[in-house]
């Protein structure tokens, strides 16, 4: 088979490194790629956005199945136009990805079918938003309906932050159209974790569970960013609980969308907080999360292409999913500054040396190369993967690979995991 994965990040250089492993595959594309990803795949400089000149390349290469990473050209409708065209694509319609890229859209669902989910208003306009947020108080979360890169969320904690939130979204327009219309929620108290599945609209498949470290600083301080670390598996998710989420959450979204006339298939993500009366949805994504999927599709022991081709063709019934019992923790590396402004094009030193060091991976975000050079090119850089049969010695590896690894003005946490250490 010849392969084409969509996208340029740690994310999608996981998938390839797994796509690699497949006996079924003899060539893999990746658009637009990174420098990482340049060892493993044939890179091609066609953007994520340009939908027609990856389905022409996909059509003049005989590309047999394209597996799409990030979620806006999931929103654009890429799925919708290769299918048209009798290509194989990995990834929801346009319709089924509002899940993701209507947060409006989600609320909607969840309410009509019984979600498990913070209560919720929905606002065009922000005398009325003002007015309700001084009704119910603070701690409070001002969300724009649509996508923003992980930057349309606030958690208030004043309301002066939250009046903030309201004029950035619907008077300053900070984040465009996807500001139209506002989403202001409870705030719920409890633990993160995020389950990603698989369901090809009749049956699901839960993938190991993932926590991920959004804020920027140690001890969750700081903006909020698009991950800086994650570990799998997640303690906080117990087989009891995990039944839970696919009994509460999972199997009624899926009917839910059947009945609204929406075939959904492919990844489902669920970013959940453990709170006391047990599970509730923060938020649902139409994609593998980043850096969710380096920690999780490190330990999957199944072949992956199969899995994608069931959840295509309606066969995920026939799908037995196995894990490894070893524990996966990630650590980002990311351009200092990030996620405000940041430096970019600085020479990354020490690769060789971190990559041979036992049980430690490393997958490239915003990398590039400059002849033979790697530099850096985006706000997350590296994600930098230990593995290990304890969470501790997954935590040990990952950060002698980090210790190995330099370039200037580098950040990362030092506390990736530190939640599951405590209990
Ligand atoms: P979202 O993109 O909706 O997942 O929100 C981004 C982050 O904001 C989440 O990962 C949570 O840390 C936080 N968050 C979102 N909604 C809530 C909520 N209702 N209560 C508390 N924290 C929230
Ligand atoms: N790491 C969170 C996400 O991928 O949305």
């Amino acid at each position: 088979m010849k392969v084409m994965v969509v996208g340029s990040g740690g994310r999608e250089h996981t998938l390839i490194w797994k796509i690699k492993q497949s006996p079924l595959v003899r060539e893999i594309y990746c658009a637009p790629g990174n420098a990482g990803i340049s060892k493993e795949a044939t890179c091609v400089p066609i953007p994520v956005e340009d939908i027609q000149g990856l389905l022409n390349f996909a059509l003049n290469r005989g590309i047999d199945l394209t597996v799409v990473g990030p979620e806006a050209p999931l929103v654009s409708g890429i799925v919708d136009t290769f299918t048209e065209k009798g290509l194989k694509i990995f990834g929801p319609s346009q319709k089924a990805s509002q899940l993701e890229g209507s947060k409006v859209f989600a609320k909607e669902i969840m309410n009509k079918y019984g979600i498990p989910t913070a209560r919720s208003e929905v606002f065009t306009n922000s005398s009325l938003a003002l007015s309700y947020i001084h009704k119910i108080g603070v701690p409070i979360v001002v969300k724009a309906e649509g996508l923003a890169a992980g930057k349309g969320v606030v958690v208030a904690h004043t309301q002066t932050e939250a009046t903030q939130a309201v004029q950035n979204i619907m008077e300053r327009k900070l984040f465009g159209e996807a500001g139209n219309r506002m989403v202001i929620e409870e705030y719920l108290e409890g633990e993160e974790v995020s389950v990603m599945s698989l369901t090809d609209s009749k049956d699901v498949r839960l993938l190991a569970s993932a926590q991920d470290y959004k804020r920027v600083f140690d001890g969750d301080r700081g903006p909020n960013t698009g991950g800086m670390g994650a570990y799998s598996p997640a303690p906080v998710l117990t087989t009891y609980l995990t039944r839970r989420v696919k009994k509460e959450i999972f199997i009624p979204l899926i009917k839910g969308l059947n009945e609204e006339g929406i075939v959904y298939k492919g990844v489902i993500y669920a970013g959940l907080m453990i709170t006391k009366t047990g599970p509730k949805v923060l938020e649902f994504n139409a994609r593998f999360g980043d850096p969710e999927c380096q920690v999780v599709i490190l330990r999957l022991k199944n072949d992956l292409i199969p899995l994608l081709l069931a959840t295509l063709e309606g066969s995920l019934n026939q799908i037995r999913l196995r894990w490894s019992t070893n524990h996966a923790l990630c650590v980002v590396l990311s351009s200092g500054g990030y996620p405000e402004s940041f430096e970019k094009g600085k020479t990354i030193n020490g690769l060789e040396i971190a990559e041979s060091l036992t049980g430690v991976k490393i997958f490239h975000s915003g990398t590039t190369l400059i002849g033979k050079k790697i530099v850096s090119s985006g706000g997350r850089v590296l994600g930098i993967t230990g593995m290990g049969s304890t969470l501790k010695t997954a935590f040990v590896r990952a950060y002698s690979g980090v210790k190995a690894v330099s370039f200037e003005k580098a950040h990362y946490r030092k506390d990736i995991g530190y939640r599951a250490f405590k209990t």
